[in-house]
């Protein structure tokens, strides 16, 4: 038998296998598809201090092997969530998880305060590293000082498990990992999607509303693994690996480079019964490559 679970501090993941912010709704979306408990946890839609109504549309395009999206952190804001969607998923029987997105320090903090008194929210996941808002998200993630100034006042209010989520579009993300890791983040997860754009040539218009927008899926798994394998040269916190993930063998390589759990994405709109069917694959590679736990296989990449 194999143990699939891991920790971060002392919150316990019964599998290794996390669906992604933006891409799993609340849970209760894929309540036909899975059962949401077997997950090792449920990163919900990116909350924000008010209600977003987020970027006008279109604003997803299809690109060769991903997709584009300019949603823009769509959300009915923290008060909502607390009233009206809480009582909805607190009866799961995992890790619910409210990732806390922004556009100032102030409604970072605000957030996480709110989220502290939440018992069935063990976790929160701060993304600094949102392309499509324009007045901030991903400006907080590209740079060690503003990383550092957001990290460390959320750290200060928010007292239980803290993941932060990196941004892809930075030239050194092991320095902007180090700084999470060094401001108090209990782990981080990498990567949030690429900056990119899509063309229309007839009518000679950017696709997306905003221009520009996020790419994931396939195309940007090779950047998400190099960068999930440089982070671990650099922090020793638990490092929990997304981009482009659409099986398990794709999982596995991630924990090859040094990711601890893994996040399903864009892989949930193509078939919603994917995260299932990933906690299954990775159980059968360890029974025949013989490793009985997650860690065991962690950074096992020989090079
Ligand atoms: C439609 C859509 C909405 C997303 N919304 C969020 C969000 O609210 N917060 C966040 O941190 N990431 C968000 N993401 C990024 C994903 O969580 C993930 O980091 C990214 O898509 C890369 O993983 P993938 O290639 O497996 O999709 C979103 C992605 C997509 C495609």
């Amino acid at each position: 038998m194999v143990d699939l679970s891991f920790k971060i501090k002392d919150l316990y993941f019964k599998n290794p296998v996390l669906t992604a912010s933006g891409t799993f709704g609340y849970g209760p979306e894929f309540d036909d598809f899975v059962d949401v408990s077997e997950l090792g946890g449920v990163i919900v839609k990116g909350t924000t201090l008010e209600h977003r109504e987020g970027n006008p549309y279109p604003r997803m395009a299809e690109t060769p092997s991903g997709m584009l999206n300019a949603v823009g952190l769509q959300n009915k804001g923290i008060d909502y969530f607390i009233k009206h969607i809480y009582s909805e998923i607190k009866s799961y029987k995992t890790n619910m998880i409210v990732n806390v997105s922004g556009s100032a320090v102030k409604d970072y903090v605000e957030v996480a305060e709110k989220l502290n008194h939440l018992d069935a929210i063990p976790a929160i996941e701060l993304n600094i590293s949102c392309p499509n808002v324009k007045e901030g998200g991903m400006a907080f993630g590209t740079s060690c000082e503003s990383a550092q100034s957001v990290i460390s006042a959320v750290r200060k209010v928010y007292k239980k498990v803290m993941i932060v989520k990196l941004s892809p579009n930075v030239t050194d993300i092991a320095s902007i990992a180090k700084t999470a890791e060094d401001e108090g983040a209990d782990a981080v997860s990498l990567i949030n999607t690429l900056l990119g754009m899509a063309i229309d040539a007839e009518k000679r218009r950017p696709i997306l509303s905003t221009v520009t927008g996020g790419l994931s899926g396939p195309a940007v798994k090779p950047v998400a693994l190099r960068m999930v394998w440089q982070v671990s040269k650099a922090v020793k916190i638990p490092i929990i690996g997304l981009g482009g993930i659409m099986n398990a063998t794709d999982a596995i390589e991630f924990f090859l480079a040094g990711a601890s759990a893994i996040q399903i994405g864009t892989a949930n709109f193509i078939d919603p019964e994917i995260s299932i069917k990933v906690i299954k694959g990775i159980e059968e590679y360890m029974l025949r490559h013989n490793f009985k736990t997650i860690d065991e296989m962690v950074g096992k990449l020989e090079c």
